[in-house]
């Protein structure tokens, strides 16, 4: 069964198996990562790494057995609470609940882990799939995002606030029978 595991060195090779496999797939939806990410990859890695060490970033891998990557889930800027989430699935999975599930997943660490209250998230309005990926993720629309954080496209924020209980999360579509199991 795939796991969701924090983002840790011996993850590189697999992450860059990941990008190079998807990229066509991920740049028909989302900004290109660029030539230079690939060749300069060893470093931005190291950046990442030393982002999440510094608790700015918080990265999640979902690892398949075979210890391929699946899919990356990435709240970033964490500030007063806040961050945004961004997330990229393999082409070979896609349309299975694999990052409906995982988003839920990341939001209930985001509470138990790093004491988030707020995530947001900005989808394209091409990005039909992302959208219904946060809207079943409990993720409400709360405006326009600026083009210029959508590699020029038009979208929209979306928001999750999170609900802190003494001793348990209870999230939107946690409760029993709300959309768990769900494929
Ligand atoms: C968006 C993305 C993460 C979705 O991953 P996924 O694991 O395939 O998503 P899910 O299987 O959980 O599907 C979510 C919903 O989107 C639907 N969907 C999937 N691809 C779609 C498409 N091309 N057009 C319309 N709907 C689509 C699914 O049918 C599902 O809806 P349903 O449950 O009502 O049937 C994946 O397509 C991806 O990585 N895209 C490139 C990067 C990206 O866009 N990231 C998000 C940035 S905001």
């Amino acid at each position: 069964m795939p796991e969701l595991k924090r983002l840790h060195v011996r993850h590189a090779p697999a992450v860059m198996a990941f990008e190079l496999a998807n990229r066509a797939y991920f740049a028909a939806s989302v900004s290109d990562r660029g030539d230079d990410f690939f060749a300069q990859f060893t470093d931005r890695y190291k950046a990442l790494l030393a982002e999440q060490e510094a608790g700015i970033c918080a990265f999640y891998v979902l690892v398949a057995e075979d210890s391929s990557v699946l899919g990356r889930f990435n709240l970033v800027d964490i500030e007063d609470h806040t961050a945004e989430l961004g997330y990229r699935v393999a082409q070979h999975v896609a349309g299975r609940g694999v990052a409906t599930a995982t988003v839920r997943e990341v939001c209930r660490l985001a509470v138990a882990q790093h004491r988030l209250r707020t995530l947001r998230a900005a989808a394209t309005h091409q990005n039909v799939a992302s959208q219904k990926v946060l809207t079943k993720a409990g993720f409400v629309p709360v405006g326009p995002a600026d083009p210029a954080h959508m590699g020029g496209m038009a979208g929209t924020w979306y928001q999750r606030d999170l609900v802190l209980q003494p001793y348990s999360a209870i999230l939107p579509g946690d409760r029993l029978g709300e959309g768990r199991g769900h494929r």
